[in-house]
């Protein structure tokens, strides 16, 4: 199948070069509102260039979006309209109404729409949810989920990022919702700048936490940094009333033991999302694959990501009011 992929930037470049290398993809065809930048890297690794998005939306089976966020509205709508099957990074979009505008819209059409929450895909994160399907922790009473990156990327990415639940928590807010089978019910967040100016210029924060409340009456603590100096590092734990189950923790783990005598971990450590999440992000196009042919339903809908954004908001409003927020304030709900 021909993949179409907008947006050649990071993770664009990234996503690109797994598509090449599945056995599905024929071709991948590269667009971008910067050319220069997509015309070489389809140069350099034998990809298709098209500078028009119609025009490439003519030419593919699928689309990949992996433009800026700001970008991601518009070309899911192109791509719906020209009834391309189509996998879009997360956000959906940068704002909750164009998310809710495009869950209703996605609801009315016949076209497979798949976003990318990658750690849906991740071992770790798989066999936690299984152990509590299966019940083998007893009931969950807490969980504590961080995703804290090495270091910040650039200052114009920050600006158009969302901020950080909205970027970065978020994903934690999918996985959450993926493990635990629950919804969120209320949040309480905080956030702190210590870092690069940049952050605060764009009303963001480098570092938050949040304290969040499930359906069901499980707590859940939450962190978030653009300055884990120590390496990439994404974690869950599940603690229930018979064991606790860690999804993060293997020897790249970047927190150093202050134990005698403890040599756990033994590094090296994963500097990068890419580096902690390449066989989930391998996984995860390879089903997109499948979602194109026809062969398999979207694994993680418009829908999952609407909520996950509701709890980002969330997050924001209890930020900026310094008070406690419930889900039900947010709307969009479903
Ligand atoms: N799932 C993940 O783990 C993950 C990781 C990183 C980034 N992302 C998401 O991927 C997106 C891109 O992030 P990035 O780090 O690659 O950003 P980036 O700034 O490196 O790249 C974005 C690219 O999109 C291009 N672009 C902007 N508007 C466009 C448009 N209308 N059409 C086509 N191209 C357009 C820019 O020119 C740039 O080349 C963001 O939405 C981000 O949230 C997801």
């Amino acid at each position: 199948m021909r993949i179409g992929l907008a947006g050649a930037g990071r993770i664009g470049a990234f996503h690109a070069s797994t598509l090449a290398s599945l056995e599905d993809v024929e071709q991948v065809v590269v667009t971008d509102v910067v050319p220069a930048g997509a015309s070489r890297l389809a140069e350099e690794n034998g990809y298709e260039f098209v500078p028009d998005l119609d025009d490439l939306l003519s030419r593919v089976d699928g689309l990949v979006i992996t433009a800026s966020t700001g970008a991601h509205a518009s070309t899911l709508r192109s791509a719906l309209a020209a009834k391309v099957p189509t996998f879009c990074e997360k956000p959906v979009a940068a704002t909750l109404a164009e998310t809710v505008e495009l869950a209703d819209l996605v609801d009315k059409l016949d076209v497979p729409v798949h976003v990318g929450f990658q750690r849906r895909f991740d071992s770790g994160y798989r066999k936690a949810r299984d152990a509590v399907v299966r019940g083998e922790l007893g009931f969950v009473h807490t969980v504590r989920a961080n995703t804290h990156d090495q270091s910040p990327p650039p200052a114009a990415y920050i600006a158009t990022s969302g901020g950080l639940f909205r970027d970065c928590s978020i994903h934690d807010f999918d996985v959450l919702r993926f493990v635990t089978g629950q919804e969120v019910a209320t949040v309480y967040a905080v956030g702190a700048n210590k870092g690069a100016d940049f952050f605060t210029e764009a009303g963001d924060i480098d570092t938050g936490a949040a304290v969040l409340t499930l359906d069901d009456g499980t707590l859940v603590v939450l962190s978030a940094t653009r300055y884990g100096g120590g390496g990439h590092d994404v974690r869950m734990e599940v603690m229930g009333s018979q064991g606790t189950i860690g999804v993060g923790y293997d020897d790249s783990l970047a927190v150093r033991s202050a134990e005698a005598g403890v040599d756990y971990p033994r590094g090296p450590q994963k500097w990068s999302f890419m580096e902690r999440f390449s066989a989930a992000y391998r996984t995860e196009l390879a089903m997109f694959c499948s979602v194109v042919a026809g062969q398999a339903e979207s694994p993680c809908t418009v829908a999952d990501a609407l909520e996950a954004f509701r709890v980002a908001e969330a997050c924001e409003l209890s930020r900026g009011t310094g008070r406690p927020v419930a889900m039900t304030e947010i709307g969009g709900s479903r």
